[in-house]
């Protein structure tokens, strides 16, 4: 079998890798969720979370990954042969599926509205307002799922380039173009008259949310979801990891690249949003609804639209492009097909499975999963189940499965105080505190 792709550089890796993590995540739903939760106060939690359960969970994964030097299903086998861990991988490999199914309708929506915002039509659909025009596009039949494919036919052709000609390259040039956008939309966000509110909204903290549980469950469930943990795609990246990277100092630069990524876009909105008295909980909405409106109420707005929106764009790319990775690695490995072959096979299996997600607020409106449209439903289901659970494997297989010494030498932490309280973590802080949260999430407890 000829040679596992790797890597070209660490930079490289270390890039593509916060393009996975940065995605419509952070752009949005960050925010939202820490105004909701307290601004400050719900930060402190984030940043808690952030650091002792995803950034562990990272290390795990990527020295999973290349330990097993495989696919996601091979790395579970490799580490815990015996024991019914073994079949875990499968966790991260259905939901990384599952994921992108509906990741792509969203993503396609940003797309229709990047290209109405660049040619005009957006604008112009105004008189209306957008909470209508919103509506009425994604209630309408077809044209959600032309979005959806050409998300998915872009993610394909990156995918088909291969690790460095495709994933690798593109982070490369659209990371560092994304970073200056959106430190440039903040800079402006903050200029405006009375953008101050907005700051507050996003940091003063609010002391008593802490006294909340739904606090926690939402720092840790937007850590797990932004970081992207528990999706393979650290592990199938980290199998692409030449033995001689070492594996925690990239960690912590992809977890606080993604971190402070989300921070500058929270800056880039909220300052914003209350300069031009817009509602800061609109929620999922508030990207599709509110700010378009607000972006022409400001001073050259449709041009700063539509760089928001084109960082809308790629942010969803890059992160689309990791997940596809991690079903194609699968089926490359275990069938033997070729790159090309993988792709096409799993990227039309993709479009069919979110067919009905693209369509839950159109044809398929009356249909109810649980009380909630398909595309929530299934965004509930994997993010607050399968991603914590495949978490859990994740830290059992590292944290257990493995001998202390076999565990610390994969992740570059042998003979280090660190490498001590990372094994800690992962054997009973992480699967502890994950346990916890989705009882509760359960309603049991
Ligand atoms: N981390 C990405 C974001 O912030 C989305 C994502 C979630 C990607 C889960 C992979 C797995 O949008």
């Amino acid at each position: 079998m000829a040679g596992r792709e790797h890597w070209r550089s660490r930079t490289g890796f270390v890039i593509a890798t916060i393009g996975s993590a940065v995605g419509l995540g952070n752009i949005w739903r960050f925010s939202y969720v820490a105004g909701e939760n307290g601004g400050g106060a719900f930060l402190l939690v984030y940043a808690l979370a952030v650091a002792l359960i995803a950034l562990p969970l990272v290390v795990a994964e990527l020295a999973l990954g290349r330990r097993g030097g495989g696919d996601t299903v091979t790395a579970f086998e490799a580490a815990s042969p015996k024991s019914p861990l073994r079949h875990a991988g499968w966790i991260g490999a259905c939901g990384a599926v599952l994921i992108l199914s509906y990741y792509a309708v969203v993503a396609g929506w940003a797309l229709k509205y990047f290209s109405g915002a660049a040619l005009g039509g957006l604008w112009s659909a105004a008189f209306s307002g957008y909470g209508a025009y919103f509506e009425q596009f994604i209630a309408n039949r077809g044209e959600p799922l032309a979005w959806q494919m050409a998300m998915l036919l872009m993610s394909m052709l990156v995918v088909s380039a291969g690790v460095r000609g495709g994933i690798e390259r593109l982070n490369l040039w659209l990371m560092p173009l994304l970073a200056v956008i959106v430190l440039a939309l903040a800079a402006f966000a903050l200029s405006l008259p009375g953008s101050t509110a907005g700051m507050r909204f996003l940091f003063e903290p609010d002391w008593a949310m802490l006294a909340r549980p739904s606090l926690y469950v939402a720092a840790l469930g937007q850590a797990f979801f932004s970081v992207g943990v528990g999706m393979a795609i650290y592990i199938t990246y980290g199998s692409y990891l030449p033995g001689t990277f070492r594996i925690p100092v990239s960690a912590l630069t992809i977890v606080a690249g993604d971190t402070l990524f989300a921070i500058a876009a929270g800056l880039a909105i909220f300052p914003a949003v209350f300069a031009m008295g817009a509602d800061p909980a609109a929620g999922p909405k508030l990207a599709f609804v509110t700010l378009p409106q607000l972006f022409l109420a400001m001073p050259a707005g449709t041009v700063v639209g539509s760089i928001f929106f084109f960082l809308l764009v790629a942010a969803a790319l890059t992160s689309m492009i990791s997940l596809l990775e991690v079903p194609v690695a699968l089926v490359m490995q275990r069938l033997r097909w070729s790159r090309p072959a993988a792709v096409a096979a799993v990227g039309t299996l993709i479009f069919a499975i979110g067919l009905p997600s693209a369509l839950s607020y159109g044809v398929l409106t009356s249909v109810r999963l649980a009380g909630m449209p398909v595309l929530d439903a299934i965004d509930h289901a994997t993010s607050g189940l399968l991603l914590p659970l495949a978490g859990i494997a994740a830290a059992f297989a590292a944290g257990w499965a493995w001998h202390r010494r076999t565990a610390l030498e994969a992740a570059n932490l042998a003979d280090t105080r660190l490498g001590t309280a990372w094994r800690w973590l992962l054997r009973y802080g992480v699967p502890a505190t994950i346990a916890v949260i989705l009882l509760r999430a359960a309603g049991l407890a």
